[in-house]
């Protein structure tokens, strides 16, 4: 008997915790149901508050960095400046300089819906314009440039883009690089680095892919009021379209960064930590200007080629 009551009880307490356990979970559910609605208006203006204060903390350190630098330059200087690549949208009062391998394609179709294209020189327009641009994380667009240069089935295609890779194979051959056959279309990365690292120690332009962000831009000179960063690009976008008001008239297509880290790894394992640190002074100031840490990605290829 008294076992029974037992195993009674057992059995009561046990139907009444799965019974809690049900109604918690039920409620649980409901209360996740309920929240989604606001969610998204809550994750919005979350993602506004952190954009926001990312925004803040690139404005400083291109104001530190231009200062620290000296590299503020006066008006007199602007006649020895290329500006020829900016665009603007007069109606609505926006300056965007275009940055090839970030997101510059979606960019420029975006504006020319909204009012055209136009090319004009910045500093024609006054402080009441917006003026923007976005950048990458300079080592992952070097290897996307060569990727779509190089190896990219439009651009190896492209009779513009072939006899570019036949100079470029050249311009090795008669800076000493034996071996190369300039008939044979295929520069290796190791081939181009070394390419892109001669070409800027003769104080030769960079062809606009792999020219350092800071020399296409001017950001010292022009002192962007948005500096968007490509591994942000839709938060980023989102932003600054809804602060010169045009988020009403065109939307930024939706988008994911593609993850590169094995790309990086592979290829700039090819390269010698002499070439590495060369490319990282070519692209210095996009490296500190832009807030990029150095090895960064980079760090795994740089242990071990530190260590072999
Ligand atoms: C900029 O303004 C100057 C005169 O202030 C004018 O000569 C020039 O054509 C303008 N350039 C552009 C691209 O609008
Ligand atoms: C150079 O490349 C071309 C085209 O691939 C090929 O026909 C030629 O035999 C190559 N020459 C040498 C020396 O390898
Ligand atoms: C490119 O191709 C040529 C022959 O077509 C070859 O001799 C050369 O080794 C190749 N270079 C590379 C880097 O693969
Ligand atoms: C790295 O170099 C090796 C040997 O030269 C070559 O076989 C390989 O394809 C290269 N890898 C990349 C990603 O360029």
């Amino acid at each position: 008997m008294k076992c029974f009551h037992l195993w009674l009880r057992k059995r009561t307490l046990r139907l009444l915790s799965t019974v809690t356990l049900l109604v918690f979970c039920l409620s649980l559910i409901a209360w996740v149901i309920k929240t989604d609605e606001s969610d998204t208006e809550f994750r919005d203006e979350f993602n506004t508050k952190e954009v926001n204060a990312n925004h803040n903390l690139r404005t400083k350190l291109m104001h530190e960095y231009c200062g620290k630098t000296g590299k503020y330059m006066d008006d007199s200087q602007e006649k020895h400046l290329d500006l020829s690549n900016f665009i603007v949208l007069e109606k609505y009062k926006l300056v965007y300089c275009p940055v090839p391998k970030v997101s510059c394609t979606v960019w420029k179709n975006l504006l020319a819906k909204l009012d055209g294209l136009f090319l004009g020189r910045p500093t024609n327009y006054s402080q009441t314009y917006t003026k923007f641009m976005f950048v990458r994380e300079p080592f992952e667009r070097l290897l996307s440039a060569y990727r779509d240069v190089f190896l990219g089935w439009w651009k190896r295609s492209a009779d513009f883009w072939k006899s570019y890779r036949k100079r470029v194979r050249e311009y090795l051959v008669s800076s000493g690089r034996l071996g190369i056959n300039t008939s044979a279309d295929n520069t290796t990365f190791e081939e181009f680095a070394t390419y892109v690292v001669l070409k800027h120690r003769n104080g030769k332009d960079l062809q606009e892919h792999w020219r350092p962000m800071y020399d296409l831009c001017h950001p010292c000179y022009i002192q962007f009021d948005f500096i968007g960063h490509y591994e942000t690009l839709m938060d980023d976008a989102q932003f600054i379209l809804r602060k010169t008001n045009v988020d009403d008239k065109v939307q930024f297509p939706e988008w994911r960064p593609t993850d590169t880290n094995d790309l990086m790894q592979k290829y700039y394992s090819n390269l010698t930590l002499l070439r590495i640190a060369q490319l990282q002074s070519v692209y210095k100031d996009d490296l500190e200007l832009f807030g990029y840490t150095f090895p960064g990605v980079l760090q795994p290829v740089v242990d071990k080629l530190g260590g072999t």
